[in-house]
């Protein structure tokens, strides 16, 4: 763990000793993309090639980042990303993570693999109160892990659409990247997964056998009853879809594609994002993820109709490099560079970030 004064100063600092820590096959598992990664550069090259305009001579004393979302207030308009086993990248694992977020006042939506106790966590970052659900196989599996959530305190949850099965990522196989024996998804042993019978014939494990364990929009409209707090769906990319989850109750959506690590060729969230917004109303709450690596990212993200954004590998850099602080360190040096942005664009507070000044060139 480097001291404090040896941490890198910036985030292509942070991301490139992060690369130079981790193994190689923890490098494959936390930052490959799935089959040619097509979709993974597709996140990170939109925002390359988005044009922002900026506004001169505006006022901008006083301003601030801070954002209102679902009866929340967020210090700035950005939350950690759900992502799995913290504690492949740091003994400490989801823990520190949690109190790295707590020291900058945001918050991490915790993943349904979280490789620790979502108690502990809790605890040690009482402000990350958001819990990202998978379908369980049914919906009293599900339920039942949602409830569980509810009761450790988390009070927004978030249901994972778009990964019903792993993408097929060549990085990771060729690796040979498998879970250590002392990590693996605590809160999730209590719950039976489906069981499939052996197939038969021509029967197909996908088709045949994981289809029929999957949920459909009856039941997310059941579940958003059934928990009583606010659910968004992750993993929305169509705007029909969005529609749909606005008519099945959902309280928002993020638009993702998982980091570029499930369907390759599938879109980059940013290039959908003001598609979906123009489907649903500015005034739902569309949030996305995929591909944010400078604070002037989110910046564009809000431009183009985000109320916040989710960040992964950015934090998985901080994570790998030095724990809790270099989590804290990651997350204020995307909010120092977003305020940056903010104030050489004229914009003074969030609602300022307007529409007209990005273009993106496709
Ligand atoms: C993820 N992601 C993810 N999403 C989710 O809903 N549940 C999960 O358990 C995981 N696990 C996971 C593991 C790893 C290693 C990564 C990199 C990502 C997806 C994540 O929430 C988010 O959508 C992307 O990481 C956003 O893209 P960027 O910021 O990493 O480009």
């Amino acid at each position: 763990m480097p001291e404090p004064d040896q941490l890198p100063r910036t985030l292509n600092g942070y991301y490139q000793l992060a690369r130079e820590r981790m193994t190689p096959e923890h490098q494959a598992y936390f930052l490959a993309g799935a089959g040619d990664e097509k979709t993974l550069s597709a996140n990170e090259a939109v925002f390359h090639n988005a044009i922002l305009t900026p506004r001169v001579l505006r006022p901008l004393g006083g301003g601030s980042t801070e954002v209102k979302l679902l009866g929340q207030t967020l210090a700035a308009p950005c939350l950690i990303a759900p992502f799995a086993y913290h504690r492949l990248l740091h003994p400490a694992g989801e823990v520190a993570t949690a109190q790295g977020a707590e020291a900058q006042t945001v918050k991490m939506v915790l993943s349904a693999q979280s490789s620790m106790d979502m108690n502990d966590v809790r605890a040690a970052g009482p402000g990350s109160d958001w819990f990202q659900l998978h379908w369980m196989g049914s919906r009293e599996t599900t339920l039942a892990l949602a409830k569980m959530a509810m009761a450790a305190g988390f009070a927004v949850l978030v249901l994972t659409v778009d990964a019903p099965v792993q993408g097929v990522r060549d990085r990771e196989i060729e690796a040979g990247f498998q879970l250590p024996q002392d990590v693996s998804a605590v809160n999730l042993q209590q719950f039976a997964g489906p069981r499939f019978a052996p197939l038969e014939g021509t029967e197909s494990m996908v088709f045949d056998r994981i289809a029929h364990a999957l949920p459909t929009w009856e039941d997310v409209a059941w579940l958003v009853e059934a928990v009583q707090v606010p659910l968004l769906l992750k993993g929305i990319l169509h705007p029909q879809d969005a529609a749909m989850a606005v008519a099945a109750g959902a309280a928002g959506v993020i638009v993702s594609n998982h980091g570029g690590r499930v369907l390759d060729r599938a879109p980059a969230p940013l290039h959908q994002l003001p598609k979906v917004v123009e489907e649903v109303g500015p005034d739902y709450p569309v949030l996305m993820d995929g591909g944010i690596r400078r604070g002037v990212d989110i910046l564009v993200a809000l431009a183009l109709g985000a109320k916040a954004v989710l960040i992964g590998r950015p934090v998985v850099s901080g994570l790998a490099v030095a724990g809790e602080l270099g989590v804290s360190h990651v997350l204020r040096l995307l909010r120092d560079e977003l305020e940056i942005a903010m104030l050489l664009s004229g914009c003074r507070n969030i609602d300022a970030i307007t529409r007209d000044m990005v273009h993106l060139k496709l």
